[in-house]
């Protein structure tokens, strides 16, 4: 049966009809919100290449976050930004009991408990080089970060944190992350592993906001190579043997279809993590009043539901999630 007697229009007459049969819809359940906390006081300090992103001292965090548990945005990540002199070679920052990341944790449970709080486990805001572990010669030693990595984790749950998230795309990461929780009673904790993360171009705005670009060579013999797609599965595959109970994807935009694939093949809890450049594209674009802002946000984060996400983590979460509101 064919046309006349098929016509694909009759369900796309009128709003009703559309409802109906729409297949994805996003919710503010959906989203995840990335936050920066620095040091100090009255810290209210936007990003430049982010518009509307700030570096908050933690005051300032716990004001922005009404509005996060106001619209019913489930969860955030927090990233935290030092200064020059509080970073080290092996980021002691990072594991430190009384760090930034972990008194901003404690202050956001404290506060609102019922918002969850992700901590992103790396070391690359904290270490004086910038790269996600530590270096031997000229390159990033794997397995000595993976014990660096897991007292991260470990420090992050004792202030309070409600899942964590390892960035740094070391082998056996999640293996190390999991047995250290676990040894040390946060058996219940779960591990939201960026399990695809690509050496993306798109991270640029982002390490402006946590300070955190390397100071040489990048992050090409750690993080995944663009044009690779299988390796992106096997990645995965071994974050799940490893125990991870969510799998992310990273960036979004253009690794959609890995986004896809990994669904596809795993039925994981998978999240995107719609990045800094994009976030910067759009606003660039909305800026200048080359695109409608709200339309072409909604139906991007709706189009990474449409590929597989049941997380997207988004610098846009407030705002969407205004939006959404609205209707
Ligand atoms: C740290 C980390 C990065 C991002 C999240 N965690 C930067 C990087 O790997 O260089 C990027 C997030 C974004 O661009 O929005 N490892
Ligand atoms: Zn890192």
């Amino acid at each position: 049966m064919s046309f006349p007697f098929i016509r694909m229009r009759r369900l796309r007459a009128n709003e009703h009809l559309r409802r109906m049969v729409r297949e994805h819809l996003l919710r503010v359940e959906d989203l995840v919100y990335p936050v920066f906390v620095t040091p100090g006081e009255g810290v209210r300090r936007e990003v430049s290449s982010m518009p509307g992103v700030h570096n908050f001292s933690i005051d300032q965090l716990l004001q922005e976050l009404q509005e996060v548990v106001s619209l019913g945005i489930p969860g955030v990540v927090i990233f935290g930004v030092v200064s020059e002199e509080e970073k080290d070679e092996v980021g002691s920052g990072a594991y430190d009991d009384e760090g930034i990341v972990q008194h901003a944790v404690q202050a956001i449970k404290e506060k609102y408990p019922q918002l969850m709080v992700i901590t992103d486990v790396c070391l690359c805001e904290f270490t004086n080089h910038g790269h996600c572990g530590v270096i031997k010669g000229d390159e990033v030693e794997n397995d000595s970060t993976l014990e660096l990595l897991a007292k991260t984790a470990v420090s992050h749950a004792k202030a309070g944190a409600d899942m964590v998230a390892p960035s740094d795309m070391m082998d056996g990461r999640v293996t190390a992350i999991r047995s250290a929780l676990d040894e040390n009673g946060y058996g219940n904790i779960p591990i939201m592993s960026y399990s695809a993360k690509y050496a993306s171009a798109y991270y640029g705005p982002f390490r402006e906001a946590a300070g955190s670009a390397p100071q040489f060579g990048d992050r090409r013999a750690y993080q995944m190579d663009p044009p690779n797609t299988d390796e992106a599965l096997r990645e995965t595959w071994l974050d799940i043997e490893e125990g991870a109970d969510i799998v992310m994807v990273k960036p979004g935009l253009a690794y959609m279809d890995i986004l896809r694939r990994i669904k596809d093949e795993f039925s994981y809890p998978t999240a995107i993590y719609n990045v800094s450049g994009e976030y910067a594209m759009f606003k660039a674009a909305a800026q200048k009043g080359w695109i409608d802002e709200k339309r072409v946000v909604l139906e991007t984060l709706t189009a990474f539901k449409r590929a597989g996400a049941d997380i997207i983590i988004t610098y846009y979460a407030i705002e969407a999630a205004r939006w959404l509101k609205e209707g």
